[in-house]
This record gives structure tokens, C-alpha cells and sequence, in this order.
């Protein structure tokens, strides 16, 4: 934590959790930025830009190449350059809808466990999901105890508790959801809601698992939130339109130290690309870097691209392409053709996926 000071009294803070973050083809040291706050009467006077400053500085002696966020107001962090790295959509499906086109797989079987069992059977999973997919970072056991795997009354959803399903494949725990019912009667009819909280599983079970948690009974809809782009039930589902989705932002990432990180995560493609990239916040970062052969690092050459780093944060996981980003204006193209192949050079195989709000 950092706290900034009037005189005696702390007027602001800020807070960091040493992350492991999964990246393209590897886990990298992140700060994981979180509780940032300016009492209101010390507002719009430089305080958050001064512990960002300070926080960013710790993190890069820290050896953590990486910064990350969920933003609770997206214009507030991209001035000190985080970029949008990763979407999440929001679920809604009315009850009926539920049908799924793939058949169900004999092999299956559900079963639900408490709070604590889930301990031991949940982990593992999200462990599998989370080495293969970019934007997720390691639970440690304090954090599944008191974050995820408990439920006080106080934070349930108007009072129904939280549930856990455990999908084994061939008699292996393959998949799990989190998951409450929330009951709600108008007249005869059912019009309360499931809210899945978590839900994830290896291939072949994820899908089960969807399966389960949409034919539950006795409500009127199905509710998830920060779920990963490309999700198998848009095409899973028979009535696809049934289902809304609604796309937002989910994590921020900050290249804290560019060398490192750009030298750290694994490219698609040996095409050399040389970046000219900006960064006023920290300045040495500013300069031209060349990908090239799985290493970068500072070049005179020539550049491809022109980027501030917010718009590096914005490319490093792979959830958008350098020619998405031409075409918002926010990345220039030098050379004919440079857009294209920092497309191919940044493409990942599994679009980076937050699941929790931190
Ligand atoms: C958001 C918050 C931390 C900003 O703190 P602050 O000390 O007022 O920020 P600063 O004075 O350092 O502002 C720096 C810049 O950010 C801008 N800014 C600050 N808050 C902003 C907001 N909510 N939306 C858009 N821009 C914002 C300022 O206008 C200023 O811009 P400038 O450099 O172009 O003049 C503070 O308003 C707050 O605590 N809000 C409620 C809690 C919250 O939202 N925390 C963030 C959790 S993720």
C-alpha cells in the first residue's frame, strides 16, 4: 500500500498485489494494482498522479515488468499508460433457450460439494484454465479462503447462498462453476435469475458444465458476468440470439519496464517488427524497440510503428490487432504493410480472458 499525506493525515491510497500473470506462452511477475482512492476533499490536486508515480516506480524495482487493473471508471488510467488489454462479456439468457447443439457427453457426471470440499476440488482446474489462457494470474490458498471460496451473508446476492458444481470427465474433477440461485415469484410464475459467479473447466467439460448450470429450474433467466471473448456456447447454443451479450472492458495492463516484458511473452510469427514507442509517464521506456527471432530490445533501425505505450498495454495480450488500433487512430503506421504484420507477430491462440474483478 501507499498513502499519501496531508500534513498527519492520510488523504489517499494505493495498493499492489504481487501477481503471476499468465502472458503469451508464459507466467510473468505483475502488479496487480488495486483500492486506489482520494478523500473527496482532496481531489483534482495531483494526489492519485503522485502514488501512481511512486507505485509504478516500487513495482519496477519490485522485478515485476508488468502492471495490471480493473479500472472502476475507464478515463482515469490510460494518462498514466495502461492500455485496454482484455474484454469480458456480460450474459443473459432466458430460461428455454438453453438448448445446446453438440450432444451430451455420456462420460459426464455433476455432482454438487460445499464451500469447503471445493477447497481442494476447484483449484486444480482453475489452475489448468488459467496456464493456457493470458490475463489470468495465480489465486494464492489465502485468496481462494477469503475471496472466492466463502460466502457471508452479508455479500450474498438477496441472501441465496453460493453453490458449487464439480463436472467430472472419466472420473476426473474437469470443470467447476460457482454459482448462486436467486428465487423470485411474481404471481405463479418464476422470475428469479441463476448468477453464475465462476465457471471454467478443461475442453470437453466446459460445455457440460454450461449444460448444468443452464437447465437448472425455477427461475426466468441466466446471468454471468467477465466472460472470456469466443466463448464455446455462442456456438454451442441453438438459439445463439437468445443470448445477450454485452461487451465491456475488463483488465488494464502497463508495460512497466518494455525491454523485459516485450522480451518475455512468445510471438506468432519471426517477422522483425521495430516499434517507436512513447511513453511520458516513464520516460525511459521512450525509444525504438525491435522484435525480432523472440528477443526485443533497443534499436537505431528504422520504424514500423509509431505507439504510445497505453496502445503497447492494448497489444501485448493479443485481444486486439496492431490494424484495429490504425484504424482508431491511436497507432500509426510507417512502412506499408507493418500494421499487418504486427497482427500476425502478436496473434494468440486463446483470446486473454480476466475472470475477477480485483
Ligand atoms: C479517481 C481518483 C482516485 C482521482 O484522484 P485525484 O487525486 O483527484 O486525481 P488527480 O488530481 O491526480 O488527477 C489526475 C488527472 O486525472 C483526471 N481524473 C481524475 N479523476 C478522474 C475521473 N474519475 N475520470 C476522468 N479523469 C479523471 C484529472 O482530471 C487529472 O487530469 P489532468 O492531469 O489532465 O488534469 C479520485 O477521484 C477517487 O478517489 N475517486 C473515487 C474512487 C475511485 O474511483 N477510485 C479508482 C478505483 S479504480
Amino acid at each position: 500500500m501507499h498513502a499519501a499525506f496531508d500534513g498527519d493525515s492520510i488523504v489517499g491510497g494505493a495498493g499492489a498485489f504481487p501477481f503471476e500473470l499468465t502472458i503469451p506462452g508464459r507466467q510473468l511477475r505483475c502488479g496487480g494494482v488495486t483500492v486506489v482512492g482520494v478523500l473527496p476533499t482532496h481531489r483534482r490536486r495531483g494526489v492519485l498522479t503522485s502514488m501512481m508515480r511512486a507505485q509504478l516506480e516500487d513495482i519496477r524495482d519490485r522485478g515485476e515488468p508488468l502492471a495490471a487493473l480493473w479500472a472502476s471508471e475507464e478515463a482515469i488510467y490510460r494518462r498514466y499508460g495502461y492500455g485496454m488489454a482484455a474484454l469480458g462479456a456480460e450474459l443473459t439468457l432466458a430460461r428455454g433457450y438453453h438448448a445446446l447443439r453438440p450432444p451430451a457427453n455420456p462420460e459426464v457426471s455433476v455432482r454438487l460439494v460445499s464451500l469447503d470440499d471445493a477447497k481442494e476440488l476447484v483449484p486444480p482446474i482453475y489452475d489448468r484454465t488459467r496456464l493456457r489462457t493470458p490475463g489470468m494470474y495465480a489465486r494464492s490458498p489465502e485468496w481462494w479462503e477469503t475471496r472466492i471460496l466463502d460466502d457471508p451473508p452479508d455479500r450474498r446476492e438477496e441472501g441465496a447462498a453460493k453453490n458449487v458444481a464439480i463436472v467430472d470427465l472419466d472420473g476426473v474433477p474437469s470443470a467447476y462453476a460457482l454459482y448462486r440461485v436467486v428465487s423470485k415469484w411474481e404471481g405463479a410464475a418464476n422470475v428469479g435469475h441463476v448468477r453464475v459467479i465462476e465457471a471454467m473447466g478443461d475442453d470437453g467439460a466446459e460445455l457440460e458444465l454450461w449444460r448444468y448450470l443452464l437447465g437448472l429450474d425455477w427461475v426466468g433467466n441466466f446471468r454471468a458476468n467477465h466472460l472470456p471473448i469466443g466463448h464455446p456456447l455462442l456456438h454451442a447454443l441453438v438459439y445463439p440470439r437468445r443470448a445477450l451479450l454485452r461487451l465491456y472492458d475488463t483488465l488494464f495492463l502497463r508495460l512497466v519496464d518494455v525491454g523485459t516484458a516485450l522480451a518475455a511473452r512468445s510471438y506468432a510469427s519471426e517477422e522483425p517488427l521495430v516499434l517507436e514507442l512513447d511513453d511520458e509517464f516513464l520516460p525511459e521506456n521512450s525509444g525504438r524497440w525491435r522484435i525480432a527471432d523472440g528477443v526485443a530490445e533497443r534499436t537505431d533501425d528504422d520504424a514500423d510503428l509509431a505507439l504510445d505505450v497505453t496502445e503497447a498495454g492494448s497489444l501485448y495480450l493479443g485481444a486486439f490487432g496492431a490494424s484495429e488500433l490504425v484504424r482508431a487512430g491511436l497507432v500509426h503506421e510507417l512502412r506499408e504493410g507493418a500494421a499487418a504484420r504486427a497482427d500476425r507477430l502478436f496473434a494468440v491462440p486463446r483470446k486473454p480472458w480476466c475472470p475477477e474483478i480485483f
